[in-house]
């Protein structure tokens, strides 16, 4: 697995509790490029987090990072000349290319992707139109998107405000038109309801959590290993991933939340359940991402 060794370039106060990081190349090369929507996963002392990208820079990469605990606040700790282990970009969440209209939604510092996008769409000329909802001290990033999109975008900082900003916005979009949806999981279930319910079709629904679901610990099932002609018991409470490593099979991964892409297995029989936000629907039925996702049935048969 590529590991780009990144190094610190600038950190900088952008929002109450938001700081937003300047990473390069620590051997000065150029970095690999990524669509609007694409994350890195970040080695954050003991723990790996995954962060929008900001911009679309090859000698750059920016991240916005909201200062919480753990691998937040290790990022916050980082001074200009400081090294940072990442994956190279990944992207789940790129603008579709065939879309008349863009539609995002944000929620705190769900705007990053946000940002990536709208900077695109303006470069672009793409039609797009954003509803940001944060707290009143935390708009990340307001002025630019303002220059950026004048009357295209809606900020609102209470809950009443966005109910009302948000069945306008689903109501009032020319067809063909793709929902772009960040931000806490409450907000996303909330976006995603109120879209079911005004008949957008889930084929132009896309979303990025930044926070990987609470995951309850499931069921005891058995992955039947067709190469080898094993069975591994994954109990309750221990992941595919982690079951599957503790037999000897190395599984690559990275994010650990379903999010990067990194452990994706092939699916022979057996129905998965799952619980990772990278596989598209139509990927669903094939493959199952091993690090948060389990199996429905008592056997789930991998391709390994
Ligand atoms: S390790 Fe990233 S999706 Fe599983």
């Amino acid at each position: 697995m590529t590991v780009l060794d990144l190094v610190v370039r600038a950190g900088t106060g952008i929002a109450a509790g938001i700081r937003e990081i300047t990473l390069a190349a620590a051997d000065g090369r150029p970095l690999p490029p990524h669509p609007p929507g694409s994350h890195l996963v970040v080695e954050c002392g003991p723990v790996r987090n995954a962060y929008s990208l900001t911009n679309a820079g090859f000698d750059t990469y920016s991240i916005a990072v909201l200062r919480r605990s753990g691998g937040s606040a290790y990022l916050h700790g980082l001074r200009p000349g400081d090294r940072l282990a990442a994956s190279p970009p990944r992207c789940a969440f790129a603008p579709v290319a065939t879309a008349r209209k863009h539609l995002l939604i944000a929620g705190g510092i769900g705007i990053t992707p946000m940002v990536a996008h709208a900077r695109d769409a303006a470069r672009w000329g793409r039609d797009v139109e954003l509803l940001y909802v944060h707290r009143p001290d935390a708009g990340a990033f307001a002025d630019e998107l303002s220059d950026l999109l004048g009357p295209r975008l809606h900020r609102v900082t209470d809950r009443d405000a966005f109910g009302a900003a948000l069945t306008g916005a689903l109501r009032d979009q020319p067809l063909g038109t793709h929902l772009y949806v960040c931000g806490p999981g409450p907000l996303l279930d909330r976006v995603l309801t109120e879209a079911a319910t005004a008949g957008w079709p889930p084929s132009r629904l896309h979303l990025e959590r930044f926070v990987a679901a609470e995951l309850d610990p499931g069921r005891e099932f058995v992955a039947r290993l067709a190469r080898s002609a094993r069975d591994v018991v994954v109990p309750p409470g221990t992941s595919l991933l982690d079951a599957l490593r503790a037999a000897g099979i190395d599984v690559p991964n990275l994010c650990r939340q379903g999010i990067c892409g990194e452990c994706r297995v092939p699916v022979l029989a057996g129905t998965p359940l799952h619980r990772d936000e990278y596989l598209t629907d139509d990927e669903r039925t094939g493959a199952v991402m091993c690090c948060v996702s389990r199996s429905e049935t008592a056997t789930l048969e991998l391709d390994l």
